[in-house]
């Protein structure tokens, strides 16, 4: 599935339903200062970390599996002029050793099965938050309760995400106050998903003889009628801004 991503999403820089605009608006609502030092697992391209660092003045670390996106992510680095203020780490983000209380915002965006969901990555990832620090975690929900076929289809699990306000109570019960967000919309989701449509379009007319090809035209059929029957209706995604409770 990796290097079905890869092909799909070659032309991103963003790869989760947010657009350029939602991504800044994450930032400033976070209210990054200068010097903070931000944990991103899971980092893809490193859009975030990057942008932030040129932004806000932040240094970071990412850390992602697909070498593929970690090239990308060291090139928009240099293309930026940030590569002194952000480094990008090649592993499983479940196993990345973080310094306990290291980093003044840990983030997980659109990967939270690399701690077998939402509540298992927020106990990954807490660690290496510093007590007075941020998680910023982003999450897909439900905008409506979807029709059964929706899960197949979308590739979800029945309770694998809830409701916005069922988000809330599991984050809550995770022992977190959510202090902020920032959600996506139809539009944002269309720039996500859509666009990989013409992506992966390219890619098949150029590689028509592929032993991938197969493999990557069902992808693209699967996700073009999952988003259009079910996706755009139902599947909400947002980025969920937490603070750890006061002296713990
Ligand atoms: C939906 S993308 C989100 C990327 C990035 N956070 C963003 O929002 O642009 C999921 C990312 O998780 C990475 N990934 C999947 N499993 C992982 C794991 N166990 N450890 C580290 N990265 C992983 C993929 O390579 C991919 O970059």
């Amino acid at each position: 599935m990796l290097r079905y991503h890869e092909i799909a999403e070659a032309d991103h820089r963003i790869l989760n339903p947010f657009t350029d605009e939602k991504l800044a608006l994450l930032g400033e609502v976070c209210r990054l200062r200068p010097g903070q030092r931000l944990l991103d697992l899971a980092c893809g391209k490193g859009e975030l970390l990057c942008r932030w660092a040129r932004e806000h003045g932040i240094t970071g670390v990412g850390v992602d599996l697909s070498e593929v996106f970690l090239a990308a992510a060291r090139a928009r680095a240099d293309e930026l002029g940030v590569a002194g203020q952000v480094a990008f780490v090649s592993g499983d983000a479940a196993d990345y050793g973080a310094e306990p209380g290291g980093f003044d915002l840990v983030s997980c965006l659109g990967a939270t099965w690399i701690g077998d969901g939402l509540v298992g990555t927020l106990e990954l990832m807490r660690p290496a938050v510093r007590p007075d620090g941020l998680l910023l975690v982003g999450e897909p929900y439900w905008i409506g309760p979807p029709p059964p076929a929706a899960y197949h289809a979308l590739g979800i699990a029945p309770d694998q995400c809830a409701s916005l306000a069922g988000t809330l109570d599991r984050l809550a019960g995770a022992g977190l106050e959510l202090v902020e967000m920032v959600l996506a919309d139809g539009d944002s989701w269309d720039r996500y998903v859509a666009s990989q449509w013409w992506t992966i379009d390219r890619w098949l007319r150029a590689h028509p003889d592929h032993p991938d090809a197969p493999a990557m035209r069902e992808f693209l059929d699967q996700a073009r009628h999952s988003h259009l029957a079910y996706g755009r209706e139902f599947l909400g995604w947002g980025g969920f801004v937490l603070r750890p409770p006061l002296g713990k």
